[in-house]
């Protein structure tokens, strides 16, 4: 059976090592070990408007997310970018889909349920600046997926749950249509988690806590700087397992390399300084290609557009005959 693969970023922030491996390294996988099948990149600019209002960083992080999308897919076939607002059927979509979502789904959501209780704590009433857009935000997201009858959605293990509402809604709305659409499923990468950050939380623009993906060699020294290790004095052994440093090279570091990092780390022949250096190292090497091709892409903002407007031609037409699809099932 034939996949259809989607999954969006939001520009909401520089793109981070979070981002990548939750969602841009398994779509890159997938695209590469399924060719024929069609693949749907996006920015998912609709859903970060829930929290940025501000229109001039809006504008800068779509191309920064357009750019980022772009710079490691260059030869794979069949694959789609667009932005998401650019596809008015979503928006349709998203309403039909809300007449079908129970309520009491959205009030079970992890990310609306973290904001109220938030301001329980704070004995603010329940829904202090929560907006409508916050609490319906996995009605547009099963929108995103259903429209295009998306099969496998690569994500972080973040956003399980919206991929698990959409499938309750797409259970509703299929008693209705004489072809069913697919469920999706969720492909999360069980062995990397949720990736962390400096401070060893949770990556997450939210927090502040983020490697970028792209920046210069200073700034991404200064940052590696700040991940959070313990005192061990130089020359003990260091215990790789416990280590933030060492969990971060694990991401981006060749097997033979880490190998050798992990005697040096047991053997107490290196410090968490030098541990550093190595991380840079192999970030830096990691990214060089994307690096190279996401600074060009963002000093020619025009190549984005040229590369996208085939997409999003093509990307309007599937959406259109499957919006009419929908519809005239539910006597439109
Ligand atoms: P952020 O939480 O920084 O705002 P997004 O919500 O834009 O990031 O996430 C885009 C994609 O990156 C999603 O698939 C999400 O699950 C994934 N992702 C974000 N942070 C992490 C993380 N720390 N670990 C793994 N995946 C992540
Ligand atoms: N909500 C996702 C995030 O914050 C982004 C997103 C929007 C998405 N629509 C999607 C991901 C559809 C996968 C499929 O990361």
């Amino acid at each position: 059976m034939s996949k259809t693969i989607l999954t969006g970023i939001k520009p909401t922030g520089e793109p981070h090592l979070g981002n990548f491996l939750g969602a841009i390294q398994p779509a890159l996988e997938l695209a590469r070990n399924h060719e024929s099948d069609d693949k749907y990149f996006f920015i998912a600019d609709y859903h970060a408007l829930t929290t940025l209002k501000d229109p001039a960083l809006m504008a800068q992080y779509r191309q920064i997310i357009a750019a980022t999308w772009l710079s490691f897919f260059r030869e794979e076939k069949k694959c789609y970018f667009y932005f998401q607002s650019d596809i008015s059927e979503i928006f349709e979509l998203y309403w039909i889909l809300s007449c079908f979502c129970p309520k009491g789904l959205l009030n079970r959501a992890h990310a609306y349920k973290a904001l109220v209780s938030q301001n329980n704590e704070n004995n603010h009433d329940n829904d202090r600046n929560i907006n409508q857009g916050v609490f319906s935000y996995p009605v547009l997201m099963a929108a995103d997926i259903l429209l295009f009858k998306a099969t496998h959605i690569p994500i972080g293990p973040d956003q399980k749950q919206h991929v698990e509402i959409a499938i309750e809604i797409v259970k509703s709305l299929n008693k209705y249509l004489k072809e069913p659409i697919p469920i999706p499923k969720p492909i999360i990468d069980d062995s990397i988690e949720l990736v962390i950050g400096t401070d060893g939380q949770k990556m997450s623009k939210n927090y502040n806590n983020t490697i970028p993906i792209f920046s210069d060699e200073k700034a991404l020294k200064k940052i590696l700087g700040k991940v959070q290790t313990d005192s061990t004095p130089l020359g003990q052994p260091l215990n790789p397992d416990a280590c933030n440093v060492y969990k971060l090279l694990q991401y981006v570091t060749p097997t033979d390399r880490l190998k050798e990092i992990k005697n040096e780390y047991k053997s107490g022949s290196i410090g968490y300084g030098h541990a550093k250096q190595y991380l840079l190292a192999q970030y830096q090497e990691h990214f060089k290609h994307a690096q190279n091709n996401f600074f060009n892409l963002i000093e020619n903002t025009s190549l984005i557009h040229e590369r996208m407007a085939e997409s999003t031609q093509q990307v309007q037409l599937v959406a259109k005959q499957q919006l009419a699809y929908i519809k005239s099932s539910l006597g439109f």
